[in-house]
C-alpha cells in the first residue's frame, strides 16, 4: 500500500522545519561564516539568531520547557546549519550532546533544572570525556571524583572540549572508583562558575574555527552530591549511549557541509566558461556532479535511517549511529575535496567558500569517535 512508501518521504512539518531554518541560515548565519572562519571568532550572530527562533536546543523535551523536537528534526536543524557554517552547527549539536546525559539518566531535579536553562538559552551544555591522555580508550580517563560528605571534589584535565569558555553547563565524566575501569565512572554537572573550574588556550584549529576548543581544568571543583547524574558508576554506560544518539548529529552536520559544497559547485560550473562552454557541459565534470550527488543522497538516507532508530530507542542504534556518522563523514570529505577540485585555482583560496568547507568536513571523521573507532563500535554490534 502507499503507506508504506511515507517511511521514505519526509513529513509536511519536516520539510516546513526544513525550509524555515533554511532561509534563517541564509539570511542570519552565512553572511558571517567566511569571517567567523578567518577571524577564528565565535558565532555571536548565529547564536543570537537560533536562541530568537529556538532552534539552539531543539531536542529538549516539552516538559522541560523546550521546543521538543524528535531525532529527524533536530537532524535536520543541524543539517541546515551546516549547509552554511559548519562552526554554527555546533552550537544545537553540541547543547544535544552535553545535556543528553542529564535527559537519559539524571534526576528529575536535574533535569528540571538544566534542561530548563539550556531551553530558555541561560546557557549552553559541553561534553567533557576525552583527556589528553584518553581519547579513543575513552575509559583510561585520570579525572578523580572523591566523596566528601554531601559532596563531590573533581580534580583532572579534560581535553577537546568543543564550546568550551562559552558554555556554561559541562557534562564531566569521572573516576569515582578506579579498581572498576567502565564501572567506576560516573557523570556529573559542572557549571562554568563553579569554584576551580578554568580552561586553556584555545587550540589552533584546521577548521570549524568558530568553535572554541579548548582544555577545562578541575582545580578541587566542589559541587553537591546531587549534580551526579545517574547512580555512581553509571557514567560510562550513559556517556556511551549518549554518543550513541549523537553520532547521528555529526553524521547531519557532514550531509549539511556536503550540501552546502556540492550546491555551490552546481552554480559554479553553469558559469564558468572553458573552451568555448560551461564546464558543467564537459562530460568528465557531470560524472563528477553525479558521484558527489550520489554518494551525499546515501549518506543523508543513512542518517536520516539512524535518527529513525535514534527516536525509538531502536536496539540497532548503536550500529547505525556509528554507521552513519563514519559513512557521512567520508562522504563529506570526498565531496568537498571534489568540490574545490570542480573551482580550480578559485577552490584553493578563500574567496570562495569550498576550502573552508573541505577543512570543517575533516572534524567528522575524528570528533565523536574516529571513524576507526567507529568500525570498532559496528563490528562488536552487527545488526
Ligand atoms: N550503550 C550503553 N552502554 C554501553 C555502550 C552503549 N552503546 N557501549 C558501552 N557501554 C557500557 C556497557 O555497560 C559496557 O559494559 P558491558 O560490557 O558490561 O556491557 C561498558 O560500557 C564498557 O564497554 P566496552 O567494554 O565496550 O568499553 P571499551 O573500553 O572497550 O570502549 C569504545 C569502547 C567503543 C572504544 C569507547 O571507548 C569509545 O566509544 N571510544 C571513543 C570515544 C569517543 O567517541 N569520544 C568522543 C569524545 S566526544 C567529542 O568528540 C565531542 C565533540 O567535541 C563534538
Amino acid at each position: 500500500s502507499g503507506a508504506d512508501f511515507d517511511l521514505f518521504r519526509l513529513s509536511e512539518e519536516h520539510e516546513m522545519l526544513r525550509e524555515a531554518v533554511r532561509s534563517l541560515a541564509e539570511a542570519k548565519i552565512a553572511p558571517f561564516a567566511a569571517e567567523v572562519d578567518e577571524q577564528g571568532r565565535f558565532p555571536q550572530e548565529a547564536l543570537d539568531a537560533l536562541q530568537a527562533n529556538e532552534l539552539h536546543a531543539v531536542h529538549v523535551p516539552e516538559e522541560y520547557g523546550g521546543a521538543g523536537a524528535d531525532a529527524l528534526a533536530t537532524v535536520i536543524v543541524i543539517e541546515e546549519i551546516a549547509r552554511v557554517c559548519a562552526s554554527s552547527s555546533l552550537i544545537p549539536a553540541v547543547n544535544k550532546l552535553g545535556s543528553l546525559p542529564v535527559q537519559l539518566s539524571g534526576s528529575e531535579e536535574l533535569k528540571a533544572k538544566y534542561l530548563g536553562a539550556l531551553a530558555r538559552g541561560e546557557g549552553m551544555f559541553s561534553y567533557c570525556l576525552s583527556e589528553p591522555d584518553a581519547g579513543s580508550d575513552a575509559a583510561g580517563m585520570k579525572t578523580r571524583a572523591v566523596r566528601d560528605g554531601d559532596f563531590w571534589v573533581l580534580n583532572g584535565v579534560k581535553r577537546w572540549i568543543t564550546n568550551a569558555g562559552v558554555s556554561e553547563f559541562y557534562t564531566v565524566l569521572a573516576v569515582t572508583d578506579p579498581e572498576l575501569r567502565t564501572k567506576g565512572i560516573s557523570a556529573f554537572v559542572v557549571e562554568k562558575g563553579d569554584a576551580g573550574v578554568s580552561f586553556g588556550a584555545p587550540e589552533k584549529k584546521l577548521g570549524i574555527k568558530g568553535s572554541p576548543t579548548r582544555e577545562v581544568y578541575f582545580d578541587n571543583v566542589r559541587i553537591p552530591a546531587d549534580r551526579m547524574i545517574g547512580a555512581e558508576g553509571t557514567g560510562f554506560a550513559t556517556a556511551m549511549k549518549t554518543l550513541d544518539h549523537t553520532r547521528v548529529t555529526i553524521a547531519a552536520q557532514a550531509v549539511g557541509i556536503a550540501q552546502g559544497a556540492l550546491d555551490y559547485a552546481k552554480g559554479y560550473v553553469r558559469e564558468r566558461k572553458q573552451f568555448g562552454k560551461p564546464i558543467g557541459d564537459f562530460q568528465g565534470v557531470q560524472f563528477m556532479l553525479a558521484d558527489m550527488a550520489m554518494k551525499l543522497e546515501a549518506a543523508r538516507q543513512l542518517t536520516y535511517a539512524a535518527a529513525a532508530k535514534s527516536q525509538r530507542v531502536d536496539a540497532d542504534l548503536t550500529f547505525f549511529g556509528a554507521a552513519a556518522k563514519c559513512f557521512a563523514s567520508d562522504a563529506a570529505m570526498e565531496i568537498t575535496v571534489d568540490a574545490v577540485q570542480l573551482l580550480g585555482g578559485y577552490g584553493y583560496t578563500r574567496d570562495y567558500p569550498l576550502e573552508r568547507m573541505m577543512r570543517d568536513a575533516k572534524i567528522t571523521q575524528i570528533y565523536e569517535g574516529t571513524n576507526q573507532i567507529q568500525r570498532i563500535v559496528m563490528s562488536r554490534n552487527l545488526p
